[in-house]
C-alpha cells in the first residue's frame, strides 16, 4: 500500500512541468542528480560509455526526456538516439541503447512512435560490428502500453532488427509473456517495475514482487532456456538476487557471459564493481541529457537516503 502511494507521488513529480522547472534550475539538485547522469550531450556520455568499456563494464545509453508531448521534442530526442548511435559506432563501442516508446512520440500517435523506435533499431542494426549484445533495449512503462510495446518488439524481431525487451517482476502475466520470449530465444532485461498498477494486474507487496523474480529468475535461467538462444539480463540492485541467480545458472550450465546483470549507473556502483572482478558481464544503465528530472526523481525515490538529500537541496540552493 506504502509503496503504491509512494510512486503514485514519484510518477506525479516526474510528470509535473512545475517540479521540472524548479529542480532542474536548482544548484544543489542538479549536483544531487549528477551522480545518476553521465553527461548533458552525447559526447560527454560517449566518453563515460568509453571510460567504463577500459573497466570492463558494458553500458546502455539512454537519452533523458520522457513523456514528451510536442513534435520538437520527439525530434529533438530522436536526433539524441541517433547520434548516440553512431558516437558508440564511432568508438568502436558495443551499441546498447535504452528507449522509451513515449520518448519517440509514442503518446502522440503509437504508430509515429513505433516507426522512430524501428528507425533507432536499423541504424543499429546496420552499424553492429557483429557482437551479439548491440541493441534497441525497449524500456516498459506503464501498464496501459505493456502489450503494445510486448507487440512492438514481436514486429521488430520478426524485421530481425536487433531488440531486446524489459519486462516487470511485479506483473502477474510477465511470467506467460517469459515463457514465449523464451521460446523466440529473445533477449529480455527484467526488472521489478517502477510505475503504480492495480492488485487485479500486479503484485503489490516487497516480498510478492521479490517471489515472482526468483521465480522468473529459475524460468530464465532454465537448461531448457539455455537451448533457445535466449540471453537473461537481470536489471536489479538487489544483491541477494544477484547471488541467486548466480547459484541458478551455475546449477544449470550457463556460463558467465551468457546472462549479464545491469544496474543503473550511480547506484550501487560498488556491488557492480565487485560483480565485475568476479568475471560477471556487467551493464550499467547510462543516461545523459538535460532533462533530467523525470529519471532523477525515480531514482532518488528508490533510495531513502537520496530522498532527503533531494529535500535537503530544496532548502539549502
Ligand atoms: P530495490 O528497490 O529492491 O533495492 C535493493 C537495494 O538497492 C536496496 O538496498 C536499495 O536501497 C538499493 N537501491 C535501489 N535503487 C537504488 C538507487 N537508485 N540508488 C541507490 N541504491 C539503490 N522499471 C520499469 O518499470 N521499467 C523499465 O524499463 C525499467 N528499466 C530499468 C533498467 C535498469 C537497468 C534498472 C536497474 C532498473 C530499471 N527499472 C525499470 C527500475 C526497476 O523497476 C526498479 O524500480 C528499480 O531497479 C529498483 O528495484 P531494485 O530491485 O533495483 O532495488
Amino acid at each position: 500500500m506504502f509503496r503504491r502511494i509512494w510512486q503514485t507521488i514519484l510518477v506525479a513529480m516526474a510528470t509535473s512541468g512545475w517540479w521540472q522547472k524548479r529542480m532542474q534550475s536548482s544548484r544543489k539538485a542538479s549536483e544531487l542528480a549528477k551522480r545518476y547522469v553521465g553527461g548533458s550531450n552525447t559526447e560527454e556520455a560517449g566518453l563515460v560509455a568509453a571510460q567504463l568499456a577500459a573497466e570492463g563494464i558494458t553500458s546502455s545509453l539512454f537519452y533523458l526526456g520522457e513523456y514528451v508531448d510536442t513534435e520538437e521534442l520527439v525530434a529533438e530526442n530522436m536526433a539524441a538516439k541517433l547520434t548516440i548511435v553512431k558516437t558508440l559506432a564511432g568508438k568502436q563501442l558495443e551499441i546498447h541503447v535504452s528507449l522509451d516508446p513515449t520518448q519517440l512520440g509514442s503518446g502522440l500517435s503509437w504508430v509515429k512512435g513505433a516507426e522512430n523506435v524501428a528507425r533507432v533499431a536499423q541504424d543499429i542494426t546496420a552499424l553492429a560490428r557483429g557482437g551479439d549484445r548491440d541493441c534497441a533495449m525497449l524500456d516498459m512503462e506503464d501498464y496501459s502500453v505493456n502489450l503494445a510495446t510486448i507487440e512492438l518488439h514481436d514486429n521488430l524481431k520478426q524485421q530481425k532488427l536487433r531488440v531486446g525487451l524489459t519486462l516487470q517482476a511485479y506483473l502477474k502475466k510477465t511470467y506467460a509473456d517469459m515463457e514465449k520470449k523464451i521460446a523466440e530465444g529473445a533477449m529480455v532485461r527484467l526488472v521489478k517495475g517502477a510505475f503504480p498498477a492495480g492488485s487485479d494486474v500486479a503484485y503489490q507487496s516487497t516480498a510478492d514482487i521479490k517471489a515472482n523474480y526468483v521465480r522468473l529468475i529459475d524460468l530464465m535461467l532454465s537448461k531448457k532456456a539455455r537451448k533457445t538462444g535466449f540471453y537473461p539480463v537481470f536489471a536489479t540492485h538487489d544483491h541477494k538476487l544477484h547471488a541467486y541467480a548466480i547459484e541458478v545458472a551455475l546449477a544449470n550450465g550457463w556460463l558467465q557471459g551468457s546472462y549479464e546483470f545491469e544496474m543503473l549507473y550511480g547506484a550501487r556502483d560498488n556491488v557492480a564493481r565487485q560483480l565485475a572482478a568476479a568475471g560477471e558481464s556487467i551493464r550499467l544503465y547510462l543516461p545523459f541529457g538535460s532533462d533530467w528530472w523525470p529519471y532523477a526523481v525515480r531514482r532518488i525515490g528508490e533510495n531513502p537516503r537520496g530522498a532527503m538529500l533531494l529535500l535537503r537541496s530544496l532548502f539549502k540552493d
